[in-house]
């Protein structure tokens, strides 16, 4: 294995040489002494393969969410990759996604680049920030940074970091990205130096020149990069809300939380490192204003921003970031020093003269790592001129932070989520490409339960899946959380308890799903039906196609496991499969005809007509014929499909085995009473995918 992926970088690496040697020659043959520009015998270049450091035992890695490596984006990613993998600290890289061509990124640069699937995406594929930070926060390394992946960074992070670790026990470094619109340079994966356009090496020193000289900074779009120890305390109070990774006030929320919070001593490393966002190519997701995201993301989020935490009543941006990382000493033979703005700019202002002078005989503090304004003041051969220069630079380095425009209600244009799709425009983008969709009715009173359902779609890597509301709360919390769904256009009002089986509420609930899968077959679409409360285990969506066109494969609600499972009114209209042929159509007229006509659930009305109301048209022990159009309801295997009541798995101690020994596709949480009861044995047995406090799905290290 090793072999071959060395065999694999090796040629890679001969045939980029062939390239540069032929741009290095042609272009650019002469190289001047004074420029900062080394020139190298090309045959011993390393690419890829890097030698470990020194720093190495630092233990950090880098947390990103690529988007999928594809176009200019995907160029983008890869070189601000090969830029962190090729610091003096040598971080390990975990890209968070589910895109296939994260993988194909990773597996050259295994084990240092790896891949973490297990995190929350909206089904447009975007994932989620809560999610992103839940990942990164599990991570067992020393240091964690949080990094967009279109941000190049260069070495002079690692001795930022050194310095920042040794002097502070809880700290979070936040650095904010340079942009420049020119940036010549390349690397030859993760390479030592970088190749500058007219084919010559450069070292970090000729790229940072560069960006100074040509790039601007601006804090509007808040820290680029994050980075924090494991220490003993939380980022920040409090849950991060549900927002979506890019569209815009994630950011300031994390700063703002972490500021209010006073957990760790946050601390702003823009002077000293340098983080490039390389603007020849304009980026999609580094927009912490989210003006690159979709509209209705941007308008999610921000109403997200504003309804949890403190960013609404105390808007934080880098300028309230009193720690400031800096380079102290002498302009050749300089270290870093972690100083406080506001003290210093206080021990500036005229009528503190006095002080100044008193500081700069005192003997400096105390702690070495931590710079007072007496080390500031004192150190230095011509102190005098030392301090008059830098007061004038520490107050235009504070004017220099922009007002930013503000979270403001009058910003946030409605207090509402809402996606802009019809359900015929969303099931035209969730269906598979055969065409199937997964279909669930439900309203608020299933929201945590429908959560469960959506992880473990999600898990099984289910993603054709789309949800009716029937309310607007189940609405509004579903967009929120990334799921697809539509809303009932008909206002209706499932309320929390009382839309139990049986009630009026409950008719007329479940009328909608036969209505709504009507409207799904005459789209063209095959439709997996599921109640919320069917919990699967595997993906049962082959096995239930495997009958064919003309077939409606039901789960069967016989709780007598001696007897047939197509007896009178034993057909569970809670989970099953149909087709868009004609014949099919017509037999779904039918049933949405008969509810219609019916006082009863619409349950009845599945059996009474396939199989008529005393089981006319019953064929063997799992099957009936609907005489007119000849399309056959199977009733699935209760072994593999079991209802609440068969095989008694909801009495055993540990369901999910009991189930899991048989084979269960799916399990029925059905023959209980009241939707809290069916919650209550739901969480107890396990079988649940979804933490409501933190609006995530669990992790699925800690189901196992
Ligand atoms: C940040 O600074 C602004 C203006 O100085 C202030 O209004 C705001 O409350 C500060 N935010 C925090 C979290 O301290
Ligand atoms: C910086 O100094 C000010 C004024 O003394 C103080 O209020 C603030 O807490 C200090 N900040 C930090 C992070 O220590
Ligand atoms: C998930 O499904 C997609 C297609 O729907 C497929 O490309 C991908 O490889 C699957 N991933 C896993 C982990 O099974
Ligand atoms: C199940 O059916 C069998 C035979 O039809 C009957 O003897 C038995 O009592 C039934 N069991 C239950 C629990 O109803
Ligand atoms: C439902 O309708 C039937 C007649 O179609 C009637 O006998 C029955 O009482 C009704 N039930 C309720 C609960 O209204
Ligand atoms: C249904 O099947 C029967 C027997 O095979 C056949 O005679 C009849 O024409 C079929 N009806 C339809 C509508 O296909």
């Amino acid at each position: 294995m090793e072999v071959q992926v060395m065999q694999a970088l090796l040629s890679t690496a001969a045939m980029l040489l062939i390239v540069i040697s032929l741009r290095a020659t042609q272009l650019l043959p002469v190289v001047r002494e004074s420029d900062r520009i080394v020139q190298v015998e090309l045959p011993e270049r390393s690419l890829a393969v890097l030698p470990e450091r020194e720093t190495r035992r630092i233990g950090i890695t880098f947390y990103t969410a690529p988007a999928p490596f594809e176009g200019a984006e995907g160029v983008r990613q890869t070189l601000a990759i090969h830029s962190w993998l090729r610091l003096d600290c040598r971080p390990d890289v975990v890209l968070m996604g589910r895109h296939p061509s994260l993988k194909s990124f990773a597996q050259p640069l295994e084990p240092h680049v790896s891949v973490d699937s297990d995190i929350d995406i909206t089904f447009m594929g975007n994932p989620m920030f809560h999610s992103m930070i839940r990942q990164a926060q599990a991570s067992s390394s020393e240091i964690i940074v949080l990094i967009d992946p279109n941000l190049v960074l260069l070495n002079d992070f690692t001795a930022a970091i050194t310095k920042v670790r040794a002097a502070e026990k809880n700290w979070l470094l936040v650095v904010k990205p340079i942009r420049t619109s020119m940036f010549p340079f390349d690397l030859l994966g993760p390479s030592e130096l970088w190749l500058r356009s007219d084919g010559v090496f450069a070292d970090d020193d000729e790229v940072r020149k560069i960006v100074k000289f040509k790039g601007v900074s601006t804090d509007c779009y808040g820290p680029g990069l994050w980075a924090w120890n494991k220490g003993d305390a939380q980022l920040h109070a409090g849950v991060v809300p549900p927002f979506v990774y890019g569209s815009g006030h994630h950011s300031e929320w994390l700063l703002t939380e972490a500021l209010v919070s006073k957990y760790r001593t946050v601390i702003d490393g823009s002077d000293v490192i340098t983080l490039v966002a390389p603007q020849t190519i304009t980026s999609r997701l580094y927009n912490g204003d989210g003006a690159h995201g979709r509209p209705w993301d941007v308008a999610g989020n921000s109403v997200l921003a504003m309804q949890y935490g403190s960013l609404y009543y105390k808007p934080a941006d880098l300028s309230n970031v009193t720690m400031k990382l800096v380079k102290c000493g002498g302009k050749v033979r300089y270290s870093l020093c972690l100083y406080n703005r506001t003290e210093v700019l206080e021990a500036c202002k005229p009528h503190n003269r006095k002080l100044r002078l008193a500081q700069k005989s005192d003997p400096p503090a105390s702690s070495q790592d931590w710079f007072s304004f007496g080390q500031w003041f004192g150190r230095s051969a011509s102190a005098r001129k030392l301090q008059a220069l830098d007061c004038k630079t520490i107050a235009l380095a504070t004017d220099e932070y922009l007002r930013c425009p503000r979270l403001t209600k009058k910003s946030v244009k409605g207090s509402e989520l809402w996606l802009p799709f019809s359900l015929e425009a969303l099931v035209a983008r969730v269906a598979s490409p055969d065409k199937v969709v997964v279909l669930s009715v439900v309203g608020d009173s299933y929201r945590a339960m429908l959560m469960s359902w959506v992880c473990s779609l999600r898990r099984l890597n289910i993603s054709n899946y789309l949800v009716y509301a029937l309310d607007d709360e189940l609405y509004q919390h579903a967009v929120s959380q990334g799921v697809p769904v539509v809303k009932s256009s008909q206002t209706m009002r499932a309320s929390r308890d009382d839309c139990h089986f049986g009630t009026k509420c409950f008719q007329d609930v479940t009328k909608m799903k036969s209505r709504t899968v009507l409207h799904l077959l005459q789209l063209g679409f095959k439709v997996l039906f599921s109640d919320v409360d069917v919990y699967w285990f595997q993906n049962p969506i082959p096995e239930m196609m495997s009958y064919g066109p003309g077939t409606l494969v039901a789960q069967t609600d016989q709780y007598n496991d001696t007897e047939a499972a197509n007896l009178p009114r034993r057909l569970n209209s809670g989970f099953y499969f149909a087709w868009p042929d004609r014949a099919t159509v017509n037999v779904f007229v039918k049933i949405v005809k008969h509810g219609m006509t019916s006082n009863m659930s619409e349950q009845p009305s599945f059996y009474d007509t396939m199989c008529g109301i005393d089981g006319e048209h019953r064929q063997g022990d799992d099957r009936c014929v609907e005489p007119e159009t000849n399309v056959t309801a199977i009733f699935l295997d209760r072994r593999l499909y079991p209802n609440g009541a068969s095989g008694n798995h909801w009495e055993q101690s540990n369901v999910r085995e009991s189930c899991e020994r048989q084979g269960c596709r799916v399990l029925h949480n059905n023959w209980v009473a009241g939707r809290e009861r069916k919650l209550k044995r739901q969480v107890a047995a396990g079988l649940w995918d979804y933490d409501e406090t933190t609006r995530l799905c669990l992790m699925r290290t800690s189901k196992q």
